[in-house]
């Protein structure tokens, strides 16, 4: 008997995400992204966000359809990110979801975005080994986690204590001129630059930070000091070197996830380690999380890049894996939870 077909849907954001997979096989993956229509302010603006799932909801779903060879009656159950996220934006996903279910006559589950972005690997690599440790980094959440019990528990080793990892990114970008979302602009500006030019601060590795935050991030402090650094060079009426400011932040950045990732695996003896969310995306993390991993005997595991940023392949992923251990699904009322814990598998 072949495995079950799952649906996954994510509007969690920006992009709206329609996933199909067949066990931990992905048939179809269509993302339909209103980023064009927030890069003018700036950032993501709540309600053109919402406003653009309804409408962008329904062609997704038949394209997705249409690519992996199914009608909706092959769905054997159907995952939604019930949360974090914006919770106009969350709605849209998860009525669409109950509506779908009820209509099908399928199980419905109320999934946390957070725990696809780590278990969508399995899309790539298969089962995540027992135990994991997962570095999850997207635009509002940076975190370590330690990832049992066939991804039953997920325990939060450490988070940043202010901006999250792609926060960063985005706001060193706009300081830079370059557009939203900054993150994949400073790691193709960052290519022409130096990483070494610039000695911008790591967060939380001053004395004493080792024992008392072994395993949180603080970039705040980050964005400061790039923010000083092209102040004073403006001040003095020299020209900004863009692509050394990127390269620097961005080593800054890699550095500091990647060494915490490391000592994480060390201290509780985990020899496996997967990077989640959209900051995975970035070429000099992956490069150096590799090189470290490689020194340090762990095998590192990654998502291929558009597996990375926001996508519903990764929220049907987390449903095939709820539904293969047999998990009860959602309740029908099951809310969207604009601060759903990240410890918090689904509904
Ligand atoms: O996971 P994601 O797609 O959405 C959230 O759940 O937040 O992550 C989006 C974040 C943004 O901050 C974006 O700038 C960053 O991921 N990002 C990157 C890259 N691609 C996306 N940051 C650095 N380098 C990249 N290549
Ligand atoms: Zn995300």
């Amino acid at each position: 008997m072949s495995a079950p077909i799952v649906l996954g849907i994510e509007t969690s954001c920006d992009e709206t995400g329609i996933g199909i997979v067949r066990g931990h096989r992905l048939l179809a993956n269509e993302i339909a992204s209103s980023v064009d229509e927030h890069a003018r302010f700036g950032g993501v603006v709540p309600e053109i966000a919402s406003r653009s799932h309804l409408e962008a909801i329904e062609p997704a779903l038949r394209r997705a359809c249409t690519t992996a060879g199914i009608t909706l009656g092959n769905v054997d159950a159907i995952a939604v990110t019930a949360g974090p996220g914006l919770v106009g934006a969350l709605i849209v996903g998860v009525a669409t979801a109950k509506g779908l279910g009820a209509a099908l006559g399928v199980p419905v589950y109320g999934v946390n975005h957070l725990a696809g972005h780590v278990v969508v690997d399995e899309l790539h690599h298969g089962p995540l080994p027992d135990p994991t440790v997962g570095l999850l980094v997207s635009g509002g959440h940076s975190s370590l986690l330690l990832v049992t019990d066939d991804v039953a528990s997920i325990t939060a080793l450490g988070q940043t204590l202010d901006d999250a990892a792609g926060e960063a990114f985005d706001k060193v970008a706009r300081l830079l001129g370059l557009p939203f979302p900054g993150g994949p602009w400073i790691d193709r500006v960052a290519a022409d630059g130096d990483p070494q030019a610039i000695d911008f601060p790591r967060g939380l590795t001053g004395p004493g930070d080792r024992e008392r935050y072994p395993y949180d991030f603080s970039f705040s402090g980050l964005k400061t000091a790039v923010a000083r650094w092209i102040s004073a060079r403006e001040a003095a009426g020299e020209r900004v070197p863009v692509a050394d400011v990127a390269a620097s932040m961005q080593e800054a950045v890699a550095d500091v996830l990647t060494a915490r990732m490391v000592s994480a695996c060390r201290d509780h003896g985990v020899g496996h380690v997967v990077i989640g969310g959209g900051v995975a995306a970035n070429s000099r993390l992956r490069a150096m999380a590799q090189e470290r991993c490689d020194a340090a005997g762990i095998l590192l595991r990654v998502p291929p890049p558009d597996l990375c940023t926001d996508n519903g392949a990764m929220v049907a992923a987390l449903g095939a894996r709820l539904l293969a251990s047999g998990a009860d699904p959602s309740p029908v009322d099951f809310p969207a939870t604009s601060n759903l814990p990240v410890t918090q598998r689904s509904w």
